[in-house]
Protein backbone atom coordinates (compact mmCIF):
# COMPACT_ATOMS: atom_id res chain seq x y z
CA UNK A 1 0.00 0.00 0.00
CA UNK A 2 2.64 1.94 0.80
CA UNK A 3 5.35 3.20 -1.02
CA UNK A 4 7.36 6.02 -1.72
CA UNK A 5 8.43 6.91 -4.87
CA UNK A 6 9.28 10.35 -7.13
CA UNK A 7 6.57 12.71 -8.00
CA UNK A 8 6.83 12.42 -11.55
CA UNK A 9 5.29 16.15 -12.12
CA UNK A 10 6.81 17.78 -9.45
CA UNK A 11 10.29 15.62 -8.75
CA UNK A 12 9.35 15.39 -4.90
CA UNK A 13 9.47 12.67 -2.82
CA UNK A 14 6.21 11.45 -1.71
CA UNK A 15 5.19 9.87 1.48
CA UNK A 16 3.53 6.97 0.22
CA UNK A 17 0.13 8.02 1.31
CA UNK A 18 -2.57 7.49 -1.32
CA UNK A 19 -6.19 7.90 -1.48
CA UNK A 20 -8.24 6.69 -4.09
CA UNK A 21 -4.75 7.52 -6.28
CA UNK A 22 -4.09 11.04 -5.13
CA UNK A 23 -0.81 11.15 -3.59
CA UNK A 24 0.88 13.09 -0.59
CA UNK A 25 4.24 15.03 -1.48
CA UNK A 26 6.67 14.99 0.94
CA UNK A 27 7.06 18.63 0.98
CA UNK A 28 9.71 20.29 3.95
CA UNK A 29 7.78 22.68 6.35
CA UNK A 30 7.87 26.05 5.52
CA UNK A 31 11.21 28.01 6.62
CA UNK A 32 8.95 30.85 7.99
CA UNK A 33 6.88 28.44 10.00
CA UNK A 34 9.83 26.43 11.15
CA UNK A 35 11.39 29.49 12.19
CA UNK A 36 8.60 30.98 14.27
CA UNK A 37 8.42 27.19 15.94
CA UNK A 38 12.05 27.36 17.13
CA UNK A 39 11.30 31.29 18.28
CA UNK A 40 8.63 29.85 20.35
CA UNK A 41 10.60 27.46 21.95
CA UNK A 42 13.50 29.90 22.83
CA UNK A 43 10.58 32.19 24.48
CA UNK A 44 9.34 29.78 26.77
CA UNK A 45 12.48 28.32 27.49
CA UNK A 46 13.55 32.24 28.72
CA UNK A 47 10.37 33.34 30.08
CA UNK A 48 10.31 30.15 32.81
CA UNK A 49 13.60 30.97 33.55
CA UNK A 50 12.68 34.83 34.37
CA UNK A 51 8.96 34.82 35.41
CA UNK A 52 7.50 32.21 38.17
CA UNK A 53 6.73 28.79 36.12
CA UNK A 54 7.10 25.68 37.72
CA UNK A 55 4.42 24.39 40.25
CA UNK A 56 6.33 22.78 43.31
CA UNK A 57 4.47 21.82 46.70
CA UNK A 58 3.72 24.86 48.10
CA UNK A 59 4.92 27.68 45.55
CA UNK A 60 5.79 27.59 42.00
CA UNK A 61 9.39 29.12 40.97
CA UNK A 62 10.35 32.42 41.38
CA UNK A 63 11.65 33.18 38.44
CA UNK A 64 15.43 35.65 38.40
CA UNK A 65 12.50 38.65 37.70
CA UNK A 66 10.87 38.18 40.88
CA UNK A 67 7.71 38.98 39.68
CA UNK A 68 4.83 38.40 41.54
CA UNK A 69 1.00 39.64 41.26
CA UNK A 70 0.72 38.84 44.86
CA UNK A 71 3.78 41.08 45.70
CA UNK A 72 2.65 44.03 43.52
CA UNK A 73 -1.38 44.08 44.87
CA UNK A 74 0.46 43.65 48.25
CA UNK A 75 2.61 46.68 47.77
CA UNK A 76 -0.29 48.77 46.34
CA UNK A 77 -2.14 47.68 49.55
CA UNK A 78 0.48 49.35 51.43
CA UNK A 79 0.94 52.22 49.64
CA UNK A 80 -2.82 53.21 50.16
CA UNK A 81 -2.95 52.74 53.27
CA UNK A 82 0.25 54.91 54.24
CA UNK A 83 -1.40 57.60 52.05
CA UNK A 84 -4.22 57.10 54.69
CA UNK A 85 -2.14 56.95 57.80
CA UNK A 86 -1.02 60.28 58.02
CA UNK A 87 -5.39 60.87 57.40
CA UNK A 88 -5.69 58.43 60.51
CA UNK A 89 -3.30 59.84 63.14
CA UNK A 90 -5.40 63.18 62.00
CA UNK A 91 -8.78 61.88 63.06
CA UNK A 92 -7.24 60.57 66.50
CA UNK A 93 -5.57 63.72 67.14
CA UNK A 94 -8.61 66.10 66.47
CA UNK A 95 -11.38 67.28 68.69
CA UNK A 96 -14.47 65.48 67.31
CA UNK A 97 -16.17 68.55 67.76
CA UNK A 98 -14.00 69.95 65.58
CA UNK A 99 -13.99 67.46 62.87
CA UNK A 100 -16.84 68.76 60.49
CA UNK A 101 -14.60 71.84 59.98
CA UNK A 102 -11.98 69.93 58.54
CA UNK A 103 -13.32 69.27 55.36
CA UNK A 104 -10.78 66.84 54.02
CA UNK A 105 -10.43 64.90 57.53
CA UNK A 106 -14.10 64.84 57.88
CA UNK A 107 -14.53 63.55 54.18
CA UNK A 108 -12.17 60.65 54.86
CA UNK A 109 -13.82 59.93 58.48
CA UNK A 110 -17.19 59.42 57.01
CA UNK A 111 -16.07 57.07 53.88
CA UNK A 112 -14.03 54.90 56.27
CA UNK A 113 -16.91 55.11 58.81
CA UNK A 114 -19.43 54.12 56.13
CA UNK A 115 -17.29 50.47 55.28
CA UNK A 116 -16.62 50.26 59.37
CA UNK A 117 -20.47 50.67 59.41
CA UNK A 118 -21.70 47.86 56.91
CA UNK A 119 -18.76 45.61 58.36
CA UNK A 120 -20.05 45.83 62.09
CA UNK A 121 -23.00 47.67 62.88
CA UNK A 122 -25.80 46.76 59.80
CA UNK A 123 -26.28 43.46 61.51
CA UNK A 124 -27.99 44.96 64.39
CA UNK A 125 -28.69 48.64 62.94
CA UNK A 126 -29.98 48.02 59.62
CA UNK A 127 -27.79 48.12 56.52
CA UNK A 128 -29.39 52.18 56.39
CA UNK A 129 -29.07 52.36 60.35
CA UNK A 130 -33.13 52.35 60.36
CA UNK A 131 -33.21 50.53 63.07
CA UNK A 132 -35.24 47.09 64.58
CA UNK A 133 -37.27 46.21 67.53
CA UNK A 134 -34.93 46.69 69.86
CA UNK A 135 -32.02 48.29 68.01
CA UNK A 136 -32.39 52.13 67.92
CA UNK A 137 -32.63 53.95 64.58
CA UNK A 138 -29.88 56.10 64.39
CA UNK A 139 -31.03 58.11 61.64
CA UNK A 140 -33.29 60.66 63.00
CA UNK A 141 -32.76 62.87 65.94
CA UNK A 142 -33.98 60.75 68.96
CA UNK A 143 -31.30 59.64 70.55
CA UNK A 144 -31.18 57.27 73.98
CA UNK A 145 -27.62 58.76 75.28
CA UNK A 146 -27.00 61.61 72.75
CA UNK A 147 -26.20 62.72 69.29
CA UNK A 148 -22.92 64.87 69.46
CA UNK A 149 -19.65 63.00 67.70
CA UNK A 150 -18.32 62.83 71.30
CA UNK A 151 -21.39 60.92 72.44
CA UNK A 152 -21.60 58.77 69.94
CA UNK A 153 -18.26 57.82 69.93
CA UNK A 154 -18.26 57.40 73.53
CA UNK A 155 -21.41 54.85 72.66
CA UNK A 156 -19.13 53.24 70.30
CA UNK A 157 -16.33 52.96 72.38
CA UNK A 158 -17.63 51.34 75.27
CA UNK A 159 -20.98 49.99 74.35
CA UNK A 160 -24.41 49.75 76.23
CA UNK A 161 -25.04 47.76 79.25
CA UNK A 162 -22.17 44.94 78.07
CA UNK A 163 -20.12 43.35 80.79
CA UNK A 164 -16.80 43.80 78.66
CA UNK A 165 -15.95 47.16 79.12
CA UNK A 166 -16.26 49.32 82.80
CA UNK A 167 -17.20 52.06 81.18
CA UNK A 168 -20.25 51.16 79.25
CA UNK A 169 -23.35 53.17 79.41
CA UNK A 170 -25.17 51.69 82.31
CA UNK A 171 -28.78 52.09 83.61
CA UNK A 172 -31.26 49.78 84.21
CA UNK A 173 -35.36 49.58 84.28
CA UNK A 174 -36.42 47.58 86.97
CA UNK A 175 -38.92 44.97 85.59
CA UNK A 176 -41.87 46.22 87.24
CA UNK A 177 -43.91 42.90 87.22
CA UNK A 178 -41.83 42.27 90.10
CA UNK A 179 -43.02 45.54 91.99
CA UNK A 180 -46.33 46.89 90.45
CA UNK A 181 -49.99 44.73 90.31
CA UNK A 182 -50.57 43.74 86.94
CA UNK A 183 -53.61 46.14 87.08
CA UNK A 184 -51.41 48.35 88.18
CA UNK A 185 -48.93 47.64 84.90
CA UNK A 186 -51.99 47.88 82.33
CA UNK A 187 -53.21 51.23 83.88
CA UNK A 188 -49.58 52.08 82.79
CA UNK A 189 -49.16 50.89 79.89
CA UNK A 190 -52.39 52.13 78.09
CA UNK A 191 -50.99 55.85 80.19
CA UNK A 192 -47.86 55.75 78.25
CA UNK A 193 -49.58 54.52 75.39
CA UNK A 194 -51.56 58.12 75.02
CA UNK A 195 -48.74 59.64 75.79
CA UNK A 196 -47.77 61.28 72.27
CA UNK A 197 -50.93 62.30 71.73
CA UNK A 198 -50.24 64.95 74.56
CA UNK A 199 -51.75 63.34 77.38
CA UNK A 200 -50.64 64.85 80.61
CA UNK A 201 -47.90 62.73 82.30
CA UNK A 202 -48.92 63.26 85.16
CA UNK A 203 -52.90 63.51 84.91
CA UNK A 204 -55.46 60.78 86.22
CA UNK A 205 -54.36 57.40 87.77
CA UNK A 206 -51.95 56.52 85.22
CA UNK A 207 -50.08 59.59 85.71
CA UNK A 208 -50.04 58.70 89.81
CA UNK A 209 -48.36 55.45 89.24
CA UNK A 210 -46.12 57.23 86.58
CA UNK A 211 -45.23 59.94 88.74
CA UNK A 212 -44.26 57.55 91.86
CA UNK A 213 -42.31 54.64 89.59
CA UNK A 214 -41.25 55.94 86.42
CA UNK A 215 -40.91 59.85 86.57
CA UNK A 216 -37.32 59.57 88.31
CA UNK A 217 -35.63 58.05 85.38
CA UNK A 218 -38.31 59.60 82.49
CA UNK A 219 -39.22 63.11 84.13
CA UNK A 220 -42.23 64.16 85.10
CA UNK A 221 -42.89 65.31 81.59
CA UNK A 222 -42.05 61.94 80.45
CA UNK A 223 -39.12 63.30 77.83
CA UNK A 224 -37.12 61.11 79.21
CA UNK A 225 -33.14 61.77 80.49
CA UNK A 226 -30.21 60.83 78.69
CA UNK A 227 -27.86 60.33 81.53
CA UNK A 228 -29.24 57.59 82.26
CA UNK A 229 -30.46 56.48 79.17
CA UNK A 230 -33.72 56.58 79.45
CA UNK A 231 -36.13 57.21 76.09
CA UNK A 232 -38.81 60.03 76.03
CA UNK A 233 -42.24 58.63 75.93
CA UNK A 234 -43.85 61.54 74.78
CA UNK A 235 -42.12 61.12 70.81
CA UNK A 236 -44.09 58.44 69.32
CA UNK A 237 -41.05 56.60 68.93
CA UNK A 238 -40.82 52.92 70.38
CA UNK A 239 -37.72 50.93 70.55
CA UNK A 240 -39.46 48.22 71.96
CA UNK A 241 -43.11 48.39 70.35
CA UNK A 242 -46.06 51.28 70.85
CA UNK A 243 -49.19 48.51 71.25
CA UNK A 244 -50.55 48.16 74.89
CA UNK A 245 -49.49 44.68 75.33
CA UNK A 246 -46.01 45.10 73.89
CA UNK A 247 -45.93 48.35 76.94
CA UNK A 248 -46.84 45.66 79.03
CA UNK A 249 -44.45 43.32 78.50
CA UNK A 250 -41.93 46.29 78.24
CA UNK A 251 -43.05 47.90 81.89
CA UNK A 252 -43.24 43.78 83.22
CA UNK A 253 -40.10 42.56 82.13
CA UNK A 254 -38.03 45.98 81.93
CA UNK A 255 -36.06 46.33 78.94
CA UNK A 256 -32.47 45.54 78.78
CA UNK A 257 -30.69 46.59 75.61
CA UNK A 258 -26.91 45.55 74.90
CA UNK A 259 -24.91 46.85 72.41
CA UNK A 260 -20.81 45.52 72.55
CA UNK A 261 -17.87 47.90 73.13
CA UNK A 262 -15.88 48.85 69.92
CA UNK A 263 -13.16 51.12 71.00
CA UNK A 264 -11.01 47.57 71.10
CA UNK A 265 -12.09 46.06 68.39
CA UNK A 266 -11.70 48.77 66.01
CA UNK A 267 -9.45 51.11 67.20
CA UNK A 268 -9.56 54.44 68.12
CA UNK A 269 -9.40 56.03 64.39
CA UNK A 270 -12.20 53.73 63.34
CA UNK A 271 -14.43 54.28 66.01
CA UNK A 272 -14.23 58.43 65.46
CA UNK A 273 -14.56 57.57 61.93
CA UNK A 274 -17.77 55.49 62.44
CA UNK A 275 -19.24 58.07 64.69
CA UNK A 276 -18.31 60.46 62.22
CA UNK A 277 -20.41 58.26 59.89
CA UNK A 278 -23.32 57.84 62.13
CA UNK A 279 -23.30 61.74 63.02
CA UNK A 280 -23.61 63.19 59.38
CA UNK A 281 -26.89 60.83 58.75
CA UNK A 282 -29.45 62.97 59.82
CA UNK A 283 -29.57 63.41 63.22
CA UNK A 284 -26.34 64.72 64.53
CA UNK A 285 -26.42 67.33 67.13
CA UNK A 286 -24.11 69.91 67.43
CA UNK A 287 -21.99 69.79 71.05
CA UNK A 288 -24.07 73.24 71.91
CA UNK A 289 -27.55 70.81 71.87
CA UNK A 290 -25.72 68.14 73.66
CA UNK A 291 -25.31 70.85 76.69
CA UNK A 292 -28.46 72.04 76.39
CA UNK A 293 -29.75 68.56 77.28
C1 LIG B 1 -25.27 43.19 68.70
C2 LIG B 1 -26.07 44.26 68.19
C3 LIG B 1 -25.42 45.60 67.97
C4 LIG B 1 -24.33 45.90 67.19
C5 LIG B 1 -23.48 44.95 66.39
C6 LIG B 1 -24.17 47.33 67.25
N1 LIG B 1 -25.13 47.88 68.03
FE1 LIG B 1 -25.37 49.85 68.41
N2 LIG B 1 -26.90 49.40 69.70
C7 LIG B 1 -27.43 48.16 69.92
C8 LIG B 1 -28.51 48.26 70.87
C9 LIG B 1 -29.37 47.11 71.36
C10 LIG B 1 -28.62 49.61 71.21
C11 LIG B 1 -29.62 50.23 72.17
C12 LIG B 1 -29.15 50.12 73.57
C13 LIG B 1 -30.13 50.78 74.49
O1 LIG B 1 -31.28 50.36 74.51
O2 LIG B 1 -29.71 51.73 75.17
C14 LIG B 1 -27.58 50.30 70.46
C15 LIG B 1 -27.36 51.66 70.54
C16 LIG B 1 -26.47 52.37 69.74
C17 LIG B 1 -26.28 53.79 69.78
C18 LIG B 1 -26.98 54.77 70.70
C19 LIG B 1 -28.18 55.36 70.05
C20 LIG B 1 -28.85 56.40 70.91
O3 LIG B 1 -30.03 56.61 70.64
O4 LIG B 1 -28.19 57.01 71.77
C21 LIG B 1 -25.35 54.12 68.81
C22 LIG B 1 -24.83 55.49 68.45
C23 LIG B 1 -24.95 52.88 68.20
N3 LIG B 1 -25.65 51.84 68.77
C24 LIG B 1 -24.02 52.76 67.18
C25 LIG B 1 -23.50 51.56 66.75
C26 LIG B 1 -22.38 51.45 65.85
C27 LIG B 1 -21.67 52.62 65.20
C28 LIG B 1 -22.12 50.12 65.70
C29 LIG B 1 -21.00 49.47 64.90
C30 LIG B 1 -19.66 49.81 65.26
C31 LIG B 1 -23.10 49.40 66.50
N4 LIG B 1 -23.91 50.31 67.12
C32 LIG B 1 -23.18 48.02 66.57
C33 LIG B 1 -27.01 46.98 69.35
C34 LIG B 1 -25.91 46.85 68.51
C1 LIG C 1 -34.21 53.37 86.79
C2 LIG C 1 -34.65 54.15 85.67
C3 LIG C 1 -36.00 53.82 85.06
C4 LIG C 1 -37.23 53.74 85.69
C5 LIG C 1 -37.55 53.95 87.18
C6 LIG C 1 -38.19 53.46 84.66
N1 LIG C 1 -37.59 53.35 83.46
FE1 LIG C 1 -38.49 52.95 81.70
N2 LIG C 1 -36.69 52.89 80.81
C7 LIG C 1 -35.47 53.13 81.41
C8 LIG C 1 -34.41 52.87 80.48
C9 LIG C 1 -32.94 53.02 80.75
C10 LIG C 1 -35.02 52.45 79.30
C11 LIG C 1 -34.32 52.05 77.99
C12 LIG C 1 -33.87 50.63 78.14
C13 LIG C 1 -33.32 50.08 76.86
O1 LIG C 1 -33.16 50.84 75.91
O2 LIG C 1 -33.07 48.87 76.81
C14 LIG C 1 -36.44 52.47 79.53
C15 LIG C 1 -37.40 52.13 78.57
C16 LIG C 1 -38.74 52.21 78.77
C17 LIG C 1 -39.73 51.93 77.75
C18 LIG C 1 -39.45 51.52 76.33
C19 LIG C 1 -39.59 52.70 75.42
C20 LIG C 1 -39.44 52.33 73.94
O3 LIG C 1 -38.94 53.19 73.21
O4 LIG C 1 -39.83 51.23 73.53
C21 LIG C 1 -40.95 52.13 78.33
C22 LIG C 1 -42.30 52.00 77.67
C23 LIG C 1 -40.72 52.53 79.69
N3 LIG C 1 -39.37 52.56 79.90
C24 LIG C 1 -41.72 52.81 80.59
C25 LIG C 1 -41.49 52.95 81.94
C26 LIG C 1 -42.53 53.02 82.91
C27 LIG C 1 -44.01 52.98 82.60
C28 LIG C 1 -41.93 53.14 84.13
C29 LIG C 1 -42.56 53.21 85.47
C30 LIG C 1 -43.40 52.09 85.80
C31 LIG C 1 -40.49 53.17 83.88
N4 LIG C 1 -40.29 53.05 82.57
C32 LIG C 1 -39.55 53.32 84.88
C33 LIG C 1 -35.29 53.54 82.71
C34 LIG C 1 -36.26 53.57 83.67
Amino acid sequence: MSEKRIDPVTGTETTGHSWDGIEELNNPLPRWWLWTFYGTIIWGVIYMILFPAWPLVNEATSGLLGYSTRANVAAEIEAAEAANADLRQGLVNTEMAALPQNEELHRFAVSAGGAVFRTNCSQCHGSGAQGALGYPNLLDDAWLWGGSLDEIAYTVRHGIRNEDDPDARWSEMPAFGDILEEQEIVTLAEHVASLPEGTDPLAGPGGELFDMNCASCHGTDAKGDRTVGAPDLTDAIWLYGSDVDSLVETITEGPFGVMPAWGERLGEAEVRAVAAYVHQLGGGESPEAQQGE
